[in-house]
């Protein structure tokens, strides 16, 4: 079939008639482009899809988002055929360290619990003893026994913010999300300055100084709890998110704190791909089952130490 002929709401229909005959689920991160958004089931964080994923009883799931995060929803549910709507996406953080770096890391720090934010490449979570994620970073970190080192990887911003939070000290690498981490603190009182009477809410990957400048650090679903709560509302996060948020809640005032914070990755995926690989269903994600066994268990650890 020639999707290049079919309008928009052509590629919606198909999209919808596709994942009925398919018994598929559609799970699309919250940065997803709105078109994408309107075709999935679920919209969420990483770790929210994975685990509506588990209650699903669909047959296969069609990620829209990146490989790190299809990758996730696989760990939850190995038995699932978990499609990736691009096949190449990806995300440049996850990848920045290798899993040589993190193993010379450990030999320096052989008794360091290793803490590895979920949206990380499986060669470092495969690598550590506990996942976290940007809701739960602070809290799972400062719940860890106090003589205990604690190595944190990959996002030196969330690593600072948990330092910050904690008190603890924490060895990281020096990577970051290249989207989250260009806006600047000046740039950001700017914003303030202009629309003084706003709350002003971040992502955890933001610099350190912009985070101390925001009214709060939040993950990207409890963003959309706070708006939900707040009718003037500055959103330091990828654009996706404040796309999302102006079309549910168009009466609100809400702004982006910059139009610079777009996820190239994130945003590979058009519905013309995403119809695609439902129709084709090549790009699927495939992992080792020890792969599999070691991420979980770092996951359950998570699950665990929040309970
Ligand atoms: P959360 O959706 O888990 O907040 O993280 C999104 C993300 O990938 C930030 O770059």
């Amino acid at each position: 079939m020639n999707l290049n002929k079919l309008s928009e709401s052509d590629l919606v229909n198909l999209a919808i008639d596709l994942k009925k005959k398919k018994n598929c689920v559609i799970l699309a991160h919250n940065y997803q482009s709105l078109p994408i958004q309107k075709i999935a089931d679920f919209v969420g964080d990483s770790l929210q899809l994975a685990k509506l994923a588990v209650q699903s009883k669909a047959d296969m799931f069609l990620f829209c988002g990146i490989r790190i995060m299809g990758e996730t929803v696989k760990i939850l549910n190995p038995d699932k055929k978990v499609i990736l709507a691009h096949k190449t996406a990806d995300c440049q953080l996850a990848n920045m360290k290798s899993s040589e770096e993190l193993k010379e890391l450990k030999q320096k720090y052989p008794n360091a619990e290793v803490v590895c934010y979920v949206n990380s490449s499986v060669t470092l979570k495969v690598k550590s003893t506990i996942t976290c994620t940007s809701a739960n970073a602070v809290k799972l970190i400062a719940r860890l026994p106090i003589e205990k080192k604690i190595i944190f990887v990959p996002d030196r911003n969330i690593g600072k913010w948990v330092e910050f939070k904690t008190g603890r000290k924490l060895i990281m690498f020096d990577s970051y999300c290249h989207t989250h981490n260009q806006i600047t603190l000046s740039e950001t009182l700017q914003v303030r300055q202009k629309y003084s009477d706003y709350s002003l809410i971040v992502h955890p990957e933001c610099d350190i100084e912009v985070c101390k400048e925001a009214d709060e650090v939040l993950s990207t679903s409890q963003m959309i709890d706070f708006i939900s709560k707040n009718d003037k509302v500055i959103i330091g996060t990828e654009t996706g998110l404040f796309d999302q948020m102006k079309d549910r809640y168009p009466a609100k005032k809400i702004i982006p704190l910059s139009q610079k914070m777009i996820c190239e990755d994130m945003k590979q995926t058009t519905l013309k791909i995403a119809v695609q690989s439902l129709i084709d269903e090549k790009n699927e994600v495939i992992m080792d089952e020890d792969v599999i066994k070691k991420t979980r268990r770092s996951l359950d650890r998570m699950f665990q130490i929040l309970l």
